[in-house]
């Protein structure tokens, strides 16, 4: 049996700004690696982002910048967002590398040579979001995807073929003689029974793609997204290319990934390599989804858990103990702020933290900051006896913290750690040490007692350490006790065993202080009101349909008269983004409404009007007009030139601060302040064209 370990999580998409999602399935792969580092087990994690397909191209064509620029900047995001909360990867691999491009015309060329893709015509619908092709029953109508509820693409064109309707035997014998292949079980048996339902052959390649990878000497095809993203697991190994060496290392590895993408890891991909002659993976682990009032988290629905909000108000240990402890891998899970704080203060402030410093302090009050040694010769016979039930709590959870870690059951692990933390901590406050200390007669007991507190925190401190490494580190360092425990198995540390002589404790810090909750909560109400949403501004209007379309001077007038439109934007002027409805129109009415779309040639601050910007946009007349505007305090002059806004074209023109303004532009109005939020297009739409 090889002795590696390879992890990957799903690679990313660049149309939108990484959310707490992404971060969960990447955190469970580094805790993972985390783990089997500790135990020795060479490990291998490869992460990265997804880049080519028509929905990338569209997002950046939405920005109005070049789809490379468009996809190195939020590839970043991702690394940045990995990064803040300390996620340690071997390799990011992105789709637009060099090797990969290349590890995937070899993979498609070796498929092609043994005779499973053929060359054809796909008429059909697909979407976009999903970069799936799909079944539609009535064909007549304009069928929507869904799962995300946008308007379906029709295809008609020539596409090469992969012969998917051929493997149906081989996947289903592939999942009879590897049970673990797909875990959990419920996930099993439902690729058995999809595979079981047929199989159709797959289209795998589009012309009216571009940005992709090129078809080996078809150049006017690009490879099917999905076709290409999946090989990523080989190709960042150095699979079909010569960059990396570490593919006969590593392969086959464990895929993480969310139970929405299970039939492309769990049939696509199998096949794939089935066909090519390669190793299957070892097996694919699929996970629920964290949902946030009680509906999937994604960009698409714009309900996602902003992660500047999160990191601002928690640090990187308390996010990864809460999402490993909170959610079942495998199930669902609802985020809820006020979950994850109830948390930090019952698990990490009160369990964790409280016991690290109480047995830190007896051992600096009561012995000089020199822990006492643990002996076996007890002289009294209760606490001798509970002190060894202390250490069978220990014992215990280090061999269930190991099981259930192995089987991916993070927060079972999590629950067998804190077991013993408890039982510590119930030792501690039986035996009353503060008492002991009082009476010199009784320090053989004193000595008992913080010893087997503090040998007992030694090794549950080892037992977190991937899931804590932060906090772990720090109290370990607290401990007084050498080297990294992410590099100590715990089962190598035995009870008791003998310390170097000179431990001395450090300086003892709280490791978790206790969260105020209603204050937290608050603060992030605020900021989740003014939230800034996916800020790539990727077609928001697209990709924000839960969100009201307000205009931005329209708010000022209605909520309240004020003096002028500039004040838009403050939170009393603007309303809040309910869904109560203005009083219902005719088509008459709404056609006296001018709308346009136009783009932004030049944008300036006002003097001393610091809510207002000055712009001049070009509606497809002759001349550019001038619009003042309330948004300074939201877009930067930088970032909205070269937008393309829709603006309401035959608003009477107004004087504000002195200068003329003609026209006002069009914008969602978010939360309680009513920040505004730009509407604009997806498609590339000439200016002065009119919306009705
Ligand atoms: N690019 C594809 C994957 C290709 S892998 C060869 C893709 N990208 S994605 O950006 O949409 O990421 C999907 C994955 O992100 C999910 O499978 C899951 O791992 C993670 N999550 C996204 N939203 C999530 C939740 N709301 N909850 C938990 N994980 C989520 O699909």
């Amino acid at each position: 049996m090889k002795q590696t370990f390879y992890v990957t999580t799903p690679i990313y998409y660049v149309n939108a700004r990484p959310h707490l999602g992404h971060v969960y399935t990447t955190l469970v792969a580094d805790t993972l690696v985390r783990f089997k580092r500790q135990r020795g087990v060479g490990s291998f994690f490869l992460t990265g982002t997804d880049e080519h397909g028509i929905n990338i191209e569209r997002a950046a064509e939405a920005r109005g910048v070049p789809i490379k620029q468009h996809v190195d900047l939020i590839a970043q995001q991702f690394k940045d967002a990995f990064a803040h909360i300390g996620i340690e990867y071997g390799r990011w691999v992105r789709t637009t590398d060099p090797y990969h491009e290349q590890g995937v015309q070899r993979l498609w060329s070796l498929i092609q040579d043994r005779g499973y893709i053929y060359k054809g015509e796909y008429h059909g619908w697909f979407c976009g979001w999903c970069n799936e092709f799909k079944e539609v029953e009535d064909d007549s109508s304009e069928p929507s995807c869904p799962v995300h509820d946008k308007p379906l693409d029709r295809i008609a064109e020539e596409s090469y073929f992969f012969k998917l309707s051929e493997m149906q035997d081989r996947l289903l014998e592939l999942y009879r003689s590897r049970p673990g292949f797909i875990q959990p079980e419920t996930r099993r048996n439902e690729v058995v029974s999809f595979v079981s339902g047929g199989l159709k052959d797959l289209s795998i390649s589009r012309v009216s793609v571009k940005w992709g990878i090129p078809v080996p000497g078809d150049p006017a095809h690009t490879i099917y997204v999905w076709f290409d993203a999946l090989a990523n697991y080989i190709t960042a190994l150095g699979w079909g290319n010569s960059q990396f060496n570490d593919f006969d290392r590593y392969w086959p590895g464990i895929h993480l990934v969310g139970k929405d993408i299970l039939r492309f890891h769990a049939v696509y991909w199998p096949a794939f390599l089935l066909a090519a002659g390669v190793e299957v993976p070892s097996s694919v682990r699929v996970h629920g989804m964290w949902l946030s009032g009680g509906r999937k988290m994604s960009k698409t629905l714009g309900n996602t858990i902003d992660l500047s909000v999160l990191y601002r108000h928690f640090t990187p240990d308390m996010i990864r103990y809460f999402v490993l402890r909170e959610m079942a891998f495998g199930h669902d899970g609802d985020f809820t702020y006020e979950a994850l704080i109830d948390r930090v203060n019952s698990d990490l402030a009160d369990g964790i933290g409280n016991l690290a410093s109480r047995t830190l302090t007896m051992v600096r009050n009561y012995f000089d900051g020199v822990p006492p040694a643990v002996t076996g010769d007890i002289a009294d016979a209760r606490l001798k006896e509970e002190g060894g039930q202390v250490r069978v709590a220990v014992d215990h959870a280090k061999a269930g913290f190991d099981q259930e870690f192995e089987g991916l059951n993070f927060s079972r692990a999590l629950e067998s750690a804190w077991a013993a933390i408890a039982r510590i901590d119930k030792f501690i406050s039986d035996n009353q040490p503060w008492k002991l200390a009082k009476d010199p007669a009784r320090r053989p007991e004193l000595e008992a007692v913080i010893a087997t507190a503090y040998e007992g925190l030694r090794q549950v401190v080892l037992l977190v350490a991937p899931a804590l490494p932060n906090a772990a580190r720090e109290i370990w360092r607290q401990l007084g006790c050498s080297g990294d425990p992410l590099a100590i198995d715990p089962a190598s540390v035995s009870w008791g065993q003998a310390r170097e002589h000179d431990v001395k404790i450090g300086q003892i810090t709280g490791a978790f202080p206790k969260l105020p909750k209603d204050k937290i909560m608050s603060e992030i109400e605020k900021e989740r009101a003014a939230a800034t949403e996916p800020a790539v501004q990727e077609g928001l209007s697209q990709q924000k349909p839960a969100r009201e379309a307000a205009p931005v001077q329209e708010a000022v007038s209605e909520q309240k008269p004020a003096p002028e439109p500039a004040s838009a934007a403050t939170p009393e002027a603007a309303g809040a983004a309910t869904p109560t409805l203005a009083p219902t129109i005719t088509i008459d009415d709404f056609a006296k409404v001018d709308l346009r779309v136009a783009t932004i040639l030049a944008a300036e601050r006002v003097p001393k009007a610091d809510k207002l910007l000055k712009l001049q946009v070009d509606l497809g007349e002759a001349q550019p007009r001038q619009i003042l505007a309330g948004i300074a305090q939201y877009y930067t002059p930088e970032e909205i030139i070269g937008r393309k806004i829709i603006v309401v074209a035959n608003l009477a023109p107004r004087k504000l601060r002195g200068l003329e303004s003609n026209g006002m532009l069009l914008a969602a109005s978010i939360g309680e302040e009513g920040k505004p939020v730009l509407a604009t297009f997806a498609e590339d739409v000439p200016n002065g064209a009119r919306l009705k």
